[in-house]
């Protein structure tokens, strides 16, 4: 079991689209650079990338955490090693929840206000599985997203794009028997912030995994098929295998549909292994 004490938030840092950059963090202007300087630099990454594997480098399959085009990862990534943590001490006095903590409607975004949330609603609902395929029962699994503007609740999300009264954007549940969880909720919109000029994050949803304690916390995105920005998004592009930015998207699923009522996406997270879904380390 690992502890990062040297962690940044990678969350919490892009989902502030329209703030100042962080004191000490922003190296030199960002917002000045183009998208332009950007997708060169990326470029040039992916080919580096891609003559290393000829070399017989293994395959990246999580996000690096110093992804130079992901500006403020530069002077925050972890530089020093990995605290170990016993697992039993610190539950003692870790937070903990129980069966009985998480209420079945937490679950839709969409009822936490007198009205309807704007935008498109969705279903977003998978499976929670091992490094075996198993399923892994009673998961606490959070999410946290943007409205359908693009916008988050956030007093450093000022950019100029409405806050739904009707929407918060959190949500949680527990994974069922057979490793299941579904969340109702409203599409993302795509947004800006201000890792260079110009810069757009693809529509995502924020997930975290708790395991069984705090100590265990895993957090990934999740994205949706057929968006325009991931070329341009380094969040998305700090992953470099192609088979791990998949194992990132969401696929539309028609089974999961309502009629009359909602479209919907499969999202299954695998927790260990090969098909391990890549996850923000240095939250
Ligand atoms: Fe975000």
């Amino acid at each position: 079991m690992l502890l990062d004490a040297n962690a940044g938030h990678h969350q919490d840092d892009e989902l502030v689209p329209a703030a100042e950059p962080h004191a000490g963090h922003a190296p030199l202007d960002a917002a000045a650079e183009t998208q332009a300087d950007l997708s060169a630099e990326i470029k040039a990454i992916g080919e580096a990338y891609a003559q290393a594997l000829k070399n017989g480098a293994a395959p990246e399959t999580q996000p690096r955490l110093d992804f130079a085009p992901y500006r403020s990862s530069i002077l925050r990534h972890p530089t020093k090693s990995l605290h170990h943590a016993d697992p039993e001490t610190i539950e003692l006095y870790s937070p903990a929840f129980g069966h009985q903590d998480v209420h079945s409607l937490e679950s839709d975004l969409t009822i936490q206000h007198n009205g309807e949330p704007q935008g498109e609603r969705i279903i977003v609902q998978g499976k929670v599985l091992d490094g075996d395929g198993r399923p892994v029962a009673g998961q606490l699994v959070e999410i946290w997203q943007a409205n359908a503007a693009g916008r988050y609740i956030h007093k450093r999300d000022q950019h100029p794009a409405p806050l739904d009264p009707n929407f918060t954007g959190v949500g949680r549940c527990r994974t069922d028997a057979e490793g299941r969880y579904r969340f109702v909720t409203i599409k993302p919109g795509a947004y800006p912030w201000r890792n260079h000029d110009n810069a757009w994050r693809a529509a995502h949803i924020h997930f975290s995994l708790f395991g069984r304690a705090f100590v265990q916390r895993l957090v990934t995105q999740m994205y949706f098929p057929n968006e325009h920005l991931f070329f341009q998004d380094p969040i998305y592009q700090s992953v470099r295998d192609e088979r791990a930015r998949q194992a990132m998207m969401s696929s539309f699923d028609l089974s999961e549909t309502v009629p009359e009522w909602a479209l919907a996406y499969r999202f299954d997270i695998v927790l260990t292994g090969r098909d391990k879904t890549p996850i923000d380390e240095d939250h």
